[in-house]
């Protein structure tokens, strides 16, 4: 036997990640024409998803959910099946990410195992510092700032229905979320008209609607605030509203229940929309409250094209991130 020491293997350096920063954390990561290829790669995915089916082969995305979900795990874990690769769900309801560890010990784990990372929190932090430190690709599945894959896929939807964006007004009555943020970036990126009327108290982040405008000096975006719900319908082509207490906020139901029932999506605020205008929603839907049945369950609802196309853009954003067809850098694109 040899008395020589063994010699320390090199210590092994953490994967290099040849995209850095190609992350989806909020509607200002992308530039319009990223927007546009992710459509279209969405428009080609859903029309021929056979074509796909190898397109993450070899790929493991860690999903890591504070929060409760039914469509954005499963577009998720479909998707990501539907495309060739593999999946595990954390489900971190009962305990925030860093509750056991620090974030960047987390990140520095998972990104020696995962080729993505999908996270749902309730700070918008938390997403924010796993894209800074993990090195592979890090997608918000809803925060408290944002929720980009949805305001992707419904103004896909939007595309489906109406052809050009810049032609069409959506109006977004009631609370100014997570939801409306993104509704409001993607709008302004896109070049689109929004309308949105929230209570007092509950419009937009103020950062959120300085970066919209910013965005929209350059794309032509129209964005118009308001209080009153009529007024902000009047005429538009999609009328969408979301829950008015949203998740991490049920302390504050009662308050709220007595402050938005004037937006409430009934037939009297739909009829001063356009004859041809379509209800949207991102669900879950508190029925009778923020939307009357007669409306969502009308001819005029597309909650579920906006419910199915979620898996179809995922699965595109997927592809440009991960793996697939796309390899332009996607962060810093308006920098
Ligand atoms: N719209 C949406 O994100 O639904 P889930 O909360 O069920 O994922
Ligand atoms: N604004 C809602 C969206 C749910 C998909 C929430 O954050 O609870």
């Amino acid at each position: 036997m040899s008395s020589q020491t063994l010699a320390a293997p090199a210590r092994p350096q953490p994967p290099i990640n040849p995209h850095p920063g190609r992350d989806l954390v909020s509607i200002r990561d992308l530039s319009p024409i990223e927007v546009e290829s992710l459509f279209h790669l969405s428009a080609l995915v859903k029309a021929r998803p056979q074509d796909f089916r190898t397109a993450l082969a070899g790929k493991h995305i860690a999903m890591f959910f504070e929060k409760p979900s039914l469509r954005t795990r499963l577009t998720f874990e479909a998707g990501i099946c539907g495309l060739g690769g593999s999946v595990s769900f954390i489900d971190q309801r009962h305990e925030r990410l860093e509750a056991r560890e620090t974030l960047s010990d987390i990140a520095h784990n998972v990104e020696r195992w995962v080729s993505g990372i999908v996270l749902r929190t309730f700070a918008h932090e938390t997403v924010a510092g796993m894209a800074e430190l993990a090195c592979v690709p890090v997608i918000n599945a809803l925060s408290e700032v944002e929720h980009p894959c949805q305001a992707l896929a419904d103004y896909f939807t939007l595309h489906e229905k109406f052809g050009n964006l810049r032609k069409i007004c959506l109006a977004y009555v009631g609370d100014g979320n997570n939801v409306m943020h993104s509704l409001l970036l993607t709008s302004a990126v896109l070049g689109s008209k929004i309308r949105i009327a929230t209570p007092k108290g509950y419009g937009p982040n103020p950062q959120i609607l300085a970066d919209a405008h910013d965005i929209a000096k350059n794309t032509g975006a129209i964005i118009e605030l308001m209080t009153d719900p009529h007024q902000a319908v009047r005429g538009v082509d999609a009328v969408y509203t979301d829950a008015w207490t949203s998740m991490g906020h049920e302390h504050e139901t009662e308050e709220r229940a007595k402050t938005f029932p004037p937006y409430q999506v009934n037939d009297k605020l739909m009829a001063g929309a356009a004859p041809h205008a379509v209800f949207m929603h991102c669900l879950p839907a508190h029925r009778n409250e923020e939307v009357t049945d007669a409306i969502i369950d009308s001819v005029r609802s597309i909650v579920f094209d906006q419910a199915e196309n979620r898996m179809h853009v995922q699965k595109a954003i997927l592809m440009m991130l991960v793996g697939g067809k796309s390899r332009q850098p996607l962060r810093s694109a308006h920098a």
